[in-house]
């Protein structure tokens, strides 16, 4: 199913199945490609296979962006152990929406993805960590699996060729936490969903303490192209230090919202105005989040000049994330959107460490005051403090991610919390005590 019209301006690679009749069937990927990639790999060595995913330039798409050829290289294909491929489709980043619509629109090219990943490292079973909200994609997952079981492209002695791969799908209970590599593996062994002390990363220490690969479904998914077009002309497609092409969620103020897949290294301006179709009523852009609300919030002024990619977001202050852009126009009240994104952290926090927890619920206290006007210059300070001192002393990124928009909201829309406590001053003149107002 295709949840928006999609736009000439796209490049796509990743999405080239979708809108084709029964796009997830196995027939419609075999009659368009499917599975060629998986069977080249097996004329290859393992080497070549991480050589090619290194020279396509291919980042992680779940967030951090860690340069996919490089983690795989890390496995260490000797051990005696078995080794583990993990798929993460937990998806919960507010903003994020694209790997559902990949699981949906074209299950078997993440299925080819993870044989290649399996035949790079020598895994012989594989597990997709799907979101507890997604529970729909399981089904889709399944019987995609079972179709590839039926035409032994999984299961013993694949296509006679000697090789072995089991694939099965978990589904989560709907955390965010469990969308943290370590906190997934944990989860997956069906303990708490809490995240692990690193290093040992996953390459080394992963599903059952055995040498994982894990990546997010766009990765995994970016695989067989690369495998099929060579690594260096699928790097060629995006820019010098990210290659290939970007699966972007569009979102908030603009005329039209939707995933659609673009090369990195896209300016923005091109993306919202004529992907996106131009800001809703011609509205000026008032803030910018690039790649899911963990990233730091950019003006719309520090935006518009910027290319779609690590490196430029991260000389601006931000992050590319996981490519969940929202856009929010001149109507929008940023003190409430701080406090939106702050009650989904306080919500999710995993509770294991001091710093997020405490964090995050006084933070979303502070900002309703603010939101109600109640607040003070100091509770303004103190927020910022707060995010501060949150900053780097978490055991997983969910700390981090909490502070870094909450910061930058607080620091570039700073007059915005000023005038709501003075409108508020005004109309509670006479009121003894304004804090009651909100217990
Ligand atoms: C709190 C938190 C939530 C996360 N959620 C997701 C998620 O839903 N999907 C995802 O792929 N990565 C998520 N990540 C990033 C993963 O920890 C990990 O970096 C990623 O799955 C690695 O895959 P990649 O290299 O292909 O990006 C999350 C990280 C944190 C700290």
């Amino acid at each position: 199913m295709l949840y928006n019209e999609p736009s000439p301006l796209e490049t796509r690679i990743l999405t080239k199945r979708f809108g084709l009749p029964n796009s997830a069937s196995i027939e419609t990927y075999l009659a368009n490609g499917g599975y060629k990639s998986f069977e080249k790999t097996l004329g290859m060595t393992q080497e070549a296979i991480i050589q090619e995913v290194k020279d396509s330039n291919l980042r992680g798409r779940g967030g951090a962006g860690f340069p996919t050829g490089m983690k795989w290289g890390f496995v260490p294909r000797q051990s005696a152990k078995p080794k583990y491929i993990v798929v993460n489709a937990d998806e919960s980043e507010p903003g994020t929406c694209k790997d559902r619509v990949l699981i949906e629109n074209d299950p078997h090219m993440l299925i080819e993805g993870i044989l290649i990943a399996a035949q790079a490292v020598g895994s012989k079973a594989g597990y997709i960590y799907v979101r507890g909200e997604y529970r729909y994609l399981i089904d889709i997952l399944d019987k995609a699996i079972g179709e590839a079981y039926a035409k032994n492209y999984l299961g013993k002695n694949i296509l006679g060729r000697g090789v072995e791969f089991e694939l099965y799908t978990h589904t989560g209970a709907g955390a965010y936490e469990c969308g943290e590599e370590s906190a997934l593996l944990e989860s997956l062994e069906g303990k708490r969903g809490q995240p692990r002390i690193r290093p040992p990363f996953p390459a080394v220490a992963g599903l059952y303490q055995c040498p994982t690969v894990l990546n997010n479904v766009e990765t995994f998914c970016a695989a067989p192209s690369i495998i099929e077009m060579g690594g260096k002309a699928w790097a060629d497609l995006g820019i010098p230090k990210a290659g290939g092409t970007k699966l972007t969620c569009i979102t908030g103020h603009v005329n039209k919202p939707g995933v659609y897949e673009l090369p990195l290294g896209y300016p923005v301006e091109k993306m919202i105005n004529e992907v996106g179709g131009g800001m809703r009523g011609g509205k000026k852009m008032k803030a910018f989040i690039p790649g899911g609300s963990s990233c730091p919030v950019l003006t719309g002024d520090e935006a518009w000049p910027l290319t779609m990619d690590y490196d430029s977001m991260a000389k601006a202050g931000s992050m590319l994330g996981s490519g969940g852009v929202v856009i929010m126009d001149e109507t929008t009240d940023m003190v409430k959107a701080a406090l939106r994104i702050m009650h989904f952290y306080a919500h999710e926090s995993c509770g294991w460490c001091i710093p997020c927890r405490e964090g995050t619920a006084w933070l979303k206290k502070l900002l309703t005051r603010l939101d109600h006007g109640v607040g003070t210059a100091r509770d303004i300070d103190l927020v910022g403090d707060l995010a501060d001192n949150m900053l780097g002393r978490t055991f997983c990124p969910l700390g981090d991610a909490a502070a870094l928009p909450t910061q930058s909201i607080v620091r570039k829309f700073r007059h915005e919390f000023e005038a709501k406590i003075a409108k508020t001053q005004i109309s509670m003149a006479g009121v003894e005590n304004p804090l009651v107002v909100v217990g």
